[in-house]
């Protein structure tokens, strides 16, 4: 369904997320004809280059991206026509009244702001676009993470963009609330009636959260170094599929419906306190090892220094004080230079309460939901069945398998594409809310303090390992183990 003409703005037009991930992404849009004809994109940055000189450059990196599909290389040109450019910085007057301009002639239409910029950019930018009369009528802002580096911090960027942007107007992306299965968990959960009589402390034994990653530093180490793994993807990523599992059916799909049954779970977290840090969290940083088969450095090699004490993994042991989920464990790791790159959700059912299977039929296990985000996104419920043939009754766990891809063989959407189309229509249901971001940093300061408190080193792993030792520890502690897909 196509949305309506709209001009989107990109500051940060020239950078690595507007050209890996926002203009593909709009491309395909366009492709699909969802993006109407009389819309625009302007790419802005400080740099000066004419609007031919942008076509050209973001023509070549798409093209890179689209390999052999004839139908999107078919689109590129009248796509690239969309696209102009301006040059400015927001922290100077120079071309901003002329930017203005040329988006008012356009008359009332939907207008959105993406920044893509380093967030000490966003008061600025938000300044020149109140001064210039560009925040009113149908104008969005968009704004990425990170979203401050603790809740202080989160505050003043909240207050910068609040004093030129209704709540309503803002829009902060989480982009894993844009992945297929995250939405498909909506689905699951709430359009069936065979999970929810299921879904609680009496039923779930456990819930695992995973999300690996095979890349390390990347180009990223200036940003990431000051971040690390809680930081850069529990405080957001993680703890928004927490919530999407945890949380009460809304009363409707309405955005503050689902919004307000998310921070009622972020706010029954209950605390990780300096006592129990070390018992409930492990950090670790990666050593040198092989990915994808190659030899890669450590990350203190890859930063170029020897003393960072920035964690590239993280493993914790969560859980929500409420009635639904009293008891529950939601284990939560992630890390860069993992053996592969895998997210999912695994939801762990208790054992049944009684056997009647003799020895001789094995072991009967519990059974399990795993939504799989990526690659591969689907979902498998591992359940027991009788071994298939004429022996004697054997057991087997076996998965109910649905690869969306096989299903429906139908190019599945990236997060962004999605989002960036929900700006576009003004349903803010998949971004998170001023009050969702603050409760998730009061939830992560105090990790953050304890882990400065104990001043330890991050453990080693080696490069292409599940991360250090201890992260096993953490589960097998309790009796259980990190979910292994086979
Ligand atoms: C970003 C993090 O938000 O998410 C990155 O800053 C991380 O460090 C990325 O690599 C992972 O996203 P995806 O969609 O590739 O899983």
């Amino acid at each position: 369904v196509p949305v309506d003409p709209f001009d989107l703005v990109i500051f940060g037009g020239t950078g690595d997320l507007a050209l890996r991930k926002l203009l593909p992404g709009l491309l395909h849009r366009y492709a699909d004809g969802q993006i109407p004809e009389d819309s625009s994109i302007i790419g802005v940055a400080r740099d000066k280059q004419s609007d031919e000189d942008y076509r050209r450059k973001v023509g070549e990196t798409l093209l890179r991206g689209i390999g052999d599909n004839e139908a999107l290389k078919e689109k590129l040109p009248a796509f690239l026509q969309k696209l102009g450019y301006h040059a400015l910085d927001a922290t100077r007057d120079d071309g901003w009244e002329q930017f203005a301009e040329q988006l008012k002639a356009q008359g009332d239409r939907i207008r959105v702001f993406y920044l893509s910029t380093s967030p000490n950019l966003f008061v600025a930018i938000c300044d020149k676009l109140r001064a210039h009369g560009l925040n009113g009528g149908q104008a969005r802002v968009v704004i990425e993470k990170p979203i401050g580096r603790d809740s202080a911090s989160a505050a003043v960027i909240n207050d910068a963009v609040g004093s030129a942007f209704a709540e309503s107007q803002i829009f902060r992306i989480d982009h894993y609330l844009g992945k297929e299965t995250v939405q498909n968990l909506l689905a699951l959960r709430f359009a069936n009636i065979l999970f929810e009589p299921l879904w609680n402390a009496n039923h779930i034994d456990h819930v695992q959260i995973t999300v690996a990653e095979t890349v390390g530093l990347e180009k990223r180490a200036t940003y990431y170094d000051t971040s690390g793994a809680l930081r850069d993807m529990v405080q957001n990523h993680l703890l928004q599929l927490l919530c999407m599992v945890a949380m009460e059916p809304p009363a409707a799909l309405q955005a503050d419906a689902v919004r307000d049954e998310k921070l009622k779970v972020l706010r029954s977290l209950r605390p990780i306190t300096a006592d129990d840090a070390a018992q409930l969290t492990v950090r670790g940083q990666y050593r040198a090892g092989a990915s994808a088969g190659c030899a890669v450095p450590g990350y203190l090699d890859e930063l170029g220094r020897p003393d960072s004490r920035t964690e590239t993994f993280v493993a914790l042991k969560a859980e929500v004080d409420n009635w639904r989920w009293a008891g529950v464990p939601f284990y939560l790791r992630t890390g860069k230079r993992l053996p592969e790159r895998v997210s999912e959700i695994v939801i762990a059912f208790k054992q049944i309460p009684h056997s009647i299977f003799e020895h001789s039929a094995g072991p009967v296990m519990g059974n399990k939901l795993v939504l799989r985000l990526q690659p591969d996104e689907g979902v498998k419920l591992w359940l027991m069945i009788k071994d298939p043939g004429p022996g004697g009754l054997r057991l087997q766990h076996v998965p109910l398998d649905m690869s969306f891809a096989e299903a429906f063989g139908v190019h599945q959407p990236e997060a962004y594409e999605r989002l960036l189309m929900d700006v576009v229509r003004g349903n803010p249901t998949l971004f998170m809310r001023r009050d969702e971001v603050e409760a998730a940093w009061k939830w992560i300061d105090p990790i953050l303090a304890a882990w400065e408190n104990l001043r330890e080193t991050p453990k080693p792993y080696t490069a292409g390992s599940w991360g250090p030792s201890a992260a096993v520890a953490l589960v097998e502690r309790d009796g259980r183990t990190w979910h292994e897909d086979t």
